[in-house]
């Protein structure tokens, strides 16, 4: 991201933001397609032999998975919604890796019926009902257990997944069990794969690193009972800078995480797969959105926008620090809050910030806002949702 001649550019080809704004009439989401792509190819040189699943969840935008499917992705999606848009996108079923604690019996069978690649298990009634629903439709289900070492990533909160505490995965002492369920579903049920994910925003990877170690164990217990048992599953979570950019130290981290990985697994002779999202796509998109007001009151200045929380919840729901670039660099300086037109006290992008300086109508970019952004949104306080464009 930089300023040529005081105009914002996006991405390694320094794409143009403002030409996007001359009919403007709401907030843009703006995502780079050439950044999506260098990304990737990024990440799969990293990991090497590793199959890549993009997380549909971080954004789902047509165009985005059909990047990626032609650069040789497959999809990791958690809900029938979204096995609908990768199909849509050009995704094959033998593409798709169906993830999520919820899966009701509907998105369960439609899944079946389709032929869904593998299925990642989140507890043991799901897989109670997932070998009782291929029983019925004469079906072999391809299932990963999602293993839960309760271990800390030390991430926000609501992003860790690898706790006891989070109702994501499977507690390892209930593997027994799983076994004996799935030799009770062995006409219905095919165990292929052991799947971990631990959370997002993952900067460090030593509790990464432990977890790969115990589930290295349980991987090679389970294929002595199970010898269909032929992926791991690794997860996604490798975090990104969001106050700021700095792709080169970005890819050394994703180096270290590559190179733990394959020390850990690299001798099990398996098929590695992960389950990347953020990395992807977080700083290819940016919300651009209109200065309103400047509001200036005895605290400190407002700056109000049309975007709001309902457009970008990050800020709000996990105190996520998004850089706030305005399209045209001025040169006088103001400092307050970047605000939104939500009737809350949470809507905010921003607090007390120092930016270059901006007026009523001059539009602003929220950057990285990639991921986790548009597939958040809402229509809160009626507003409506914001446009997307590719470039
Ligand atoms: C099961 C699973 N896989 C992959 C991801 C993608 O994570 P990230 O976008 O941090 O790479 C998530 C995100 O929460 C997830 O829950």
């Amino acid at each position: 991201m930089e300023y040529i001649n005081n105009e914002l550019r996006l991405g390694p080809l320094k794409k143009d933001l403002l030409s996007l704004c001359a009919n403007y009439v709401r907030p843009i989401y703006v995502y780079d397609l050439d950044f999506v792509s260098q990304r990737y190819q990024a990440m799969a040189k990293a990991l090497g032999k590793t199959r890549l699943f993009y997380a549909v969840k971080a954004n789902p935008h047509v165009q985005i998975l059909a990047t990626l499917k032609k650069l040789g992705a497959g999809a990791d999606v958690v809900s029938l919604g979204e096995i609908k848009r990768a199909l849509e996108s050009g995704f094959s079923v033998h593409d798709i890796v169906y993830s999520g604690v919820g899966k009701t019996r509907h998105e369960i069978s439609e899944a079946l019926k389709l032929g869904i690649y593998q299925i990642n298990v989140e507890s043991l009634p799901e897989l109670q009902r997932i070998g009782d629903i291929a029983r019925e439709l004469k079906k072999t289900a391809a299932v990963a257990l999602r293993l839960n070492p309760d271990i800390d990533i030390k991430t926000h909160p609501y992003i860790a997944t690898g706790l006891k505490d989070n109702k994501f995965g499977m507690e390892l002492s209930l593997i027994p069990e799983l076994s004996a369920t799935l030799k009770k579903y062995s006409d219905s049920v095919e165990l292929v794969g052991v799947s971990l994910h631990l959370g997002s925003m993952m900067m460090e990877f030593t509790g990464y690193q432990e977890a790969l170690g115990i589930l290295k164990k349980v991987y090679v217990d389970l294929q002595k009972q199970f010898p269909t048992l032929k992926r791991f599953d690794f997860g996604g979570g490798v975090g990104i800078f969001y106050d700021r950019l700095d792709l080169q130290r970005e890819e050394s981290l994703l180096s270290d995480y590559a190179k733990i990985t394959n020390e850990i697994l690299g001798d099990l002779g398996c098929e590695l797969q992960s389950e990347p999202g953020r990395w992807l796509v977080g700083h290819c998109g940016v919300l651009i959105t209109q200065v309103q007001y400047i509001k200036k009151t005895s605290a400190k200045n407002f700056i109000v926008v049309d975007a709001g929380m309902n457009h970008l919840i990050r800020p709000s729901l996990y105190q996520a620090d998004h850089l706030v670039m305005p399209l045209i660099k001025r040169s006088g300086e103001i400092r307050g809050d970047v605000v939104g037109p939500i009737c809350e006290s949470a809507d905010f992008f921003v607090k007390e910030g120092v930016f270059s300086e901006v007026h009523e109508n001059d539009f602003i970019a929220i950057m990285d806002s990639g991921a986790y952004g548009y597939s958040m949104a809402s229509v809160y306080n009626l507003q409506e949702l914001p446009l997307e464009i590719c470039i």
